[in-house]
Parts: structure tokens; C-alpha cells; sequence
């Protein structure tokens, strides 16, 4: 009886729990063990103007706290996950993301048309990939090229909400978080991944071929809380937080610091029932806090 649902920018979702791109594929898989309705937004994986092939195997390292991956973007294109992908989405009752990378500016705004054109219910600008230069770090860490990234996005994206996905391998991630909010962001989502490295010691290779990798998962999540902390304080757009997340505690947390939403990512792969325990858990703990509703946690963390 505690009220789930929550907006984001303008969009408004029966819950906060969506799923973190990457993590999801394109919600067939999952659509085995469930109804994807249950879920308040699906971030689709990555998309790029072109399909790719991605980076060279091994790309993903396991880790005791989380999971490096260098997968660089493998995915079909834009134009298939339109003819493809979406209608599949389109069968169940649930807020559609797409999160698109580009090599320029110009490839951002192409798949805006394209996908604002096919009616997505938002685009997740990413400028945060790890595992690629342009449109990953080059972009993601400067606040002029995310500034320029946004405006492209934006003034191709019409009425669809434009939210920006950023980086955690920066030294004060307000700067970006408020160069995209001066840009016309509707939204920024954080954290991507953060680099990390795991060596082999008896061979003494790196285990990913690329060497280094994004981290996710339990390992991450402070990191996550505190950056949605710092940003919450730096802008006035909504966030949608991610990192680490697998416990209605985790999304709670995230809230509290400041964000209307929260996605659930690598905790997918142990359970793929992760986003509806979360979802659970959040109203319990809305409940037992005698709120009315779980959009009543955002941004009231208690100071000192
Ligand atoms: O960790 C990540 N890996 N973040 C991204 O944004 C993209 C992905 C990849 O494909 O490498």
C-alpha cells in the first residue's frame, strides 16, 4: 500500500527500480522468468550508429566484489534495435531507455532522430563507456565535449528526455554533472563503471585482453552513493542512481542522497529476480519509515 511509483523527467514510472544497460541485453532473456512489466524502465544495451563487434576476448574478469568487463560497445546498430528490439519491448507494460554511444557529436544526434523518430520513452546519452575513447573517456571527462555531446543530443531528440549518463573516473564529477545541466540535460544517471585492472599471477598477464576494465558491482556502491550525494547538491535535474545496487538497503541509500530512481545492474547476473527483490524491499522499508511513498526517500539524507 505504499505509493511505488516515481517521475523522472516528466517521465513517470509505477516504480524506481529499472535495469542498468548493459546488464539486460534487450529484456528477452529475462522475459523468461518474468513479466518485464514488473519492472519501472528497462535501460536497452548500448547502441552505436553502426553495429560492432566489440573489444577482443577475455573481456570480462570476475572479481570477489565485483566484475570488470571491456566489452567496448558490442551491439547491432541502431536501426536493428528499432526493427527489432523495440517491438519485442513494446509487448509489456514498461518505460523504454535507450542508451546510445557515438564517435562524434553528429552520430549522437543521428541516433536521437532515429530513435526519438521510433518513439523510446527517453535516450540515455552515453559518454561514459571506460572501454572506448571517443564518446567514452575523451567525452565523459571534459566538460566542454559533454556540454557539446548534450546540445546535439537534445536538439535531435524532440520531445523525448534526454538524460546523461556519467563517468565515475573523474576528480569532481559536478563539473559534468553541471556542464550538462547548463547544455539542456533533462536527467544525468551515475555511476558508469570505474577502471580497474585484475593480473594473473602465475601467468602475470592482465586477465583482460584490453588490460584494464569497468568495475561494477558491490564493490562500487559507496562510490555510487557518494557521487549522487556531490551531484544531487550540484543540480537541479533529477538522477537516476546506479552502482553496485542488489538491496532495497542499496536503492534506499541512493535515494536518500538524492536520486528519483535507481537501476539494478551486475546483481542481474547472480539474480535475475534482483529488481523486483529491490523493488520489494524499497516499499518495505518506505513502509516500516511510515512514508506513504517510496519518492519521499530522495534527497533526505539528514546532515551532520
Ligand atoms: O562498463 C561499461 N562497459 N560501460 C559502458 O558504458 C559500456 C560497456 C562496454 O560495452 O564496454
Amino acid at each position: 500500500n505504499v505509493d511505488l511509483s516515481v517521475t523522472l523527467a516528466g517521465m513517470t514510472m509505477k516504480n524506481p527500480v529499472v535495469v542498468a544497460s548493459g546488464t539486460f541485453g534487450f529484456g528477452r532473456e529475462y522475459g523468461q522468468f518474468y513479466d518485464l512489466g514488473q519492472l519501472g524502465g528497462i535501460c536497452a544495451k548500448g547502441l552505436t550508429l553502426n553495429p560492432r563487434e566489440g573489444n577482443p576476448a577475455p573481456r570480462i574478469a570476475e572479481t570477489p566484489m565485483g566484475i570488470l568487463n571491456s566489452v567496448g560497445l558490442q551491439n547491432p546498430g541502431v536501426d536493428a534495435f528499432i526493427a527489432h528490439e523495440l517491438p519485442f519491448l513494446r509487448n509489456f507494460d514498461v518505460k523504454v531507455i535507450a542508451n546510445i554511444s557515438g564517435n562524434t557529436p553528429e552520430e549522437y544526434g543521428i541516433m536521437c532522430e532515429k530513435l526519438a523518430g521510433a518513439g523510446v520513452d527517453m535516450i540515455e546519452v552515453n559518454i561514459s563507456c571506460p572501454n572506448v575513447k571517443a564518446g567514452g573517456l575523451a567525452y565523459g571527462t571534459r566538460p566542454e565535449l559533454a556540454a557539446e555531446v548534450t546540445q546535439m543530443a537534445k536538439s535531435h531528440a524532440g520531445k523525448v528526455p534526454v538524460m546523461v549518463k556519467l563517468s565515475p573516473n573523474v576528480t569532481d564529477i559536478t563539473l559534468i554533472a553541471r556542464a550538462v545541466e547548463e547544455a539542456g540535460a533533462d536527467a544525468v544517471s551515475l555511476i558508469n563503471t570505474l577502471r580497474g585492472m585484475r593480473i594473473d599471477v602465475n601467468t602475470r598477464r592482465p586477465i583482460l585482453k584490453m588490460n584494464t576494465g569497468g568495475l561494477s558491482g558491490p564493490a562500487v556502491l559507496p562510490v555510487a552513493v557518494r557521487m549522487v550525494w556531490e551531484v544531487a547538491q550540484a543540480v537541479k535535474i533529477p538522477i537516476l542512481g546506479m552502482g553496485g545496487v542488489s538491496r532495497g538497503e542499496d536503492a534506499a541509500q541512493l535515494m536518500l542522497a538524492g536520486a528519483s530512481a535507481v537501476a539494478v545492474g551486475t546483481a542481474l547476473f547472480a539474480d535475475p529476480y534482483a529488481p523486483i527483490k529491490v523493488r520489494d524491499e524499497l516499499g518495505q522499508i518506505a513502509q516500516r519509515q511510515g512514508l506513504t511513498a517510496v519518492k519521499e526517500l530522495t534527497g533526505q539524507v539528514k546532515p551532520w
